[in-house]
């Protein structure tokens, strides 16, 4: 998945994670608190499955990691980790979750401004599936591209969630135009 290799690629490769992506997360969870143990998780775009890892991590043996891609993930070995491969289009689910990540990202085309909508258009799915599955105080992290649409789509967390802040990790690549979305305590309205 990472041709070019540098440090972060490097020390997922020593340390057993099976992407860079992984220490995005660490840093994010370290920052923010998102997951804690015992928590429910829904990872969306979890293939090859290095969030996959870090969640369970934290979320130890009494939480649960579900995990959604399209492409395939090879599987973990813990009982308390699922894994379907399907498209977030198709993908339903009546379990709720305490956090719903999204690293879901668009194959590049290298058309900038199109790259940027598919990507738009992935974080509102993952937004809209997290509306229905997350529970009352849970959290969103959602991976979007920098774009004319990502102001919109703060505006519309901020009015579900009692904190939305930008972040980018110190494990981005340099020249990507990535950054994430955090979210916490989403308010349910009856
Ligand atoms: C950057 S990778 C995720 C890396 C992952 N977080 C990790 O640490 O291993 C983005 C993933 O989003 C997935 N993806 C893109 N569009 C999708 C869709 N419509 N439904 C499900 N997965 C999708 C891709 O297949 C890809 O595996």
């Amino acid at each position: 998945m990472y041709k070019r290799k540098d440090y972060y690629y490097e020390k997922a490769k020593k340390e057993g994670y099976r992407s860079r992506a992984a220490y995005k997360l660490k840093e994010i969870n370290k920052r923010f608190r998102l997951m804690r143990r015992g928590d429910y998780i829904l990872d969306l775009g979890c293939s090859p499955g290095g969030w996959l890892q870090v969640a369970r991590e934290i979320v130890g043996e009494s939480g649960y990691v579900l995990g959604v891609d399209k492409t395939r993930t090879p599987p973990l070995e813990y009982d308390n980790i699922e894994i379907r491969e399907i498209d977030i289009e198709e993908f339903h689910t009546d379990t709720k979750f305490n956090v719903v990540l999204s690293d879901m990202a668009p194959k590049i085309m290298g058309k900038r401004d199109v790259d940027q909508y598919r990507s738009y258009i992935l974080a509102k799915k993952a937004w809209d599936l997290a509306k229905e599955v997350l529970v009352e105080g849970g959290n969103f992290l959602v991976k979007i591209f920098q774009s004319n649409e990502v102001r919109r789509f703060s505006d519309e967390l901020r009015e579900r969630f009692g904190y939305v802040k930008f972040y980018r990790p110190r494990s981005t690549r340099k020249g990507s135009s990535e950054v994430y979305i955090v979210c916490k305590s989403f308010r349910i309205f009856y």
